[in-house]
């Protein structure tokens, strides 16, 4: 079945952004997001104070992406959400909403996969952005997520490797942290890394088999490092902090290069979709654009606000399963814990 001239509201709740979106078929008409600058203070995202948030946000923000779409809620067609996977209070928002407005419009309800979602916003129809074609390795890299998926179809979807422990963007957040600066502080490492060398300092990289990540022991190996440096000089994070900051990320993108060339090297496949917040590092990009020119490797990033959550990339879902009729009912509740490919 062709789905023509729908009309799919999205919404996304699973962590710290509340996020609505319309969609014309395959074409975003709006993508409002609230981002809650509430966890700033406590460096790191508050469930409880999220899920207050976003019961705040949603009201406004689904009137908002309706506004800017300019239709009527009466023109929809269908209500796409995020059920997981998330923090369960703030999934609970969005599901609970979308449950209700499906109800009171009579419309279908659809699920969606977070982690599918990321990888599907490659699908977003956008002039300036090619579409990988299947297979494509995916990897999705962010605060709260990285994967390397094989993806052979929209609904056809493998792990082939992710984080034992922390996201890579917690890696980037918690060395900032303990840099001293500000949440989120992977922008920061990134901008200060472009002044810095990042042959300065030596960070282990984990052994971790086959293509798993693992960053914890990267943070305590800088949390060592900044005390035993700081004991001998107390200005010593001020006088080498880009030096720092690229020898950090060097460290992480090597550790992203390398199980993502092993994961090529393991398929045979060669064209590469990233998505998530860290996919906005520019040694990222630039280490991805040099694999393209050396390697042959074919790689795809989606426009930045299709990286971080947003309900765009929810609402490309649903469109997908729309025209398959992978509809849910009103029992559905959210998961928390939700496989990518369960
Ligand atoms: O996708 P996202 O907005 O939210 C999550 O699902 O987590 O990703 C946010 C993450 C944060 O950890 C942030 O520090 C990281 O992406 N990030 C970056 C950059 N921009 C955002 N990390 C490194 N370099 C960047 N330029
Ligand atoms: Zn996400």
């Amino acid at each position: 079945m062709i789905a023509e001239k729908k009309y799919i509201l999205a919404i996304e709740s699973s962590c710290d952004d509340t996020s609505a979106a319309i969609l014309f078929n395959d074409k975003v008409l709006s993508n409002v997001v609230a981002s809650q600058e509430i966890h700033e203070q406590y460096g790191g995202v508050v469930p409880e104070l999220a899920s207050r948030a976003h019961q705040q946000n949603i009201v406004p923000v689904v009137h908002q992406a309706l506004a800017m779409a300019n239709i009527d809620k009466k023109q929809l067609s269908a209500i796409a959400f995020t059920r997981g996977p998330g923090l369960l209070g703030s999934l609970l928002v969005g599901t609970s909403f979308a449950k209700s407005m499906a109800l009171g419009l009579n419309i279908p309800l659809i699920e969606v996969n977070h982690m599918q979602a990321h990888i599907l916003a490659h699908f977003i129809a956008d002039e300036n952005s090619a579409r990988p074609n299947f297979p494509f390795l995916a990897m999705t890299i962010s605060g709260g997520h990285t994967q390397i998926v094989l993806v052979k179809g929209y609904f056809d979807l493998e792990i082939l490797g992710e984080t034992l422990d922390d996201a890579v963007g917690e890696a980037f957040d918690k060395s900032a942290k303990l840099l001293g600066l500000p949440y989120p502080g992977g922008p920061l490492i990134d901008k200060y890394a472009q002044q810095g060398n990042p042959n300065a300092f030596d960070f282990p990289k984990p052994k971790v088999d086959g293509l798993n990540f693992s960053f914890s022991g990267l943070k305590t190996s800088i949390l060592y490092f900044v005390q035993r440096e700081t004991q001998k000089n107390d200005s010593f994070i001020k006088e080498n902090l880009y030096d720092i900051c690229a020898s950090i990320q060097h460290t992480i993108l090597e550790i992203l290069m390398e199980k993502l060339a092993m994961a090529v090297k393991q398929t045979g496949i060669i064209q590469i979709a990233i998505g998530g917040g860290v996919a906005a590092n520019s040694g990222i990009r630039a280490r991805l654009k040099e694999a393209e020119e050396n390697l042959g490797w074919k790689t795809f990033i989606p426009k930045f606000e299709y990286c971080t959550d947003n309900a765009a990339m929810i609402g490309i879902v649903g469109y997908l399963k729309y025209i398959e009729g992978d509809f849910s009912n009103q029992a559905i509740a959210a998961k928390a814990r939700y496989a990518i490919d369960g």
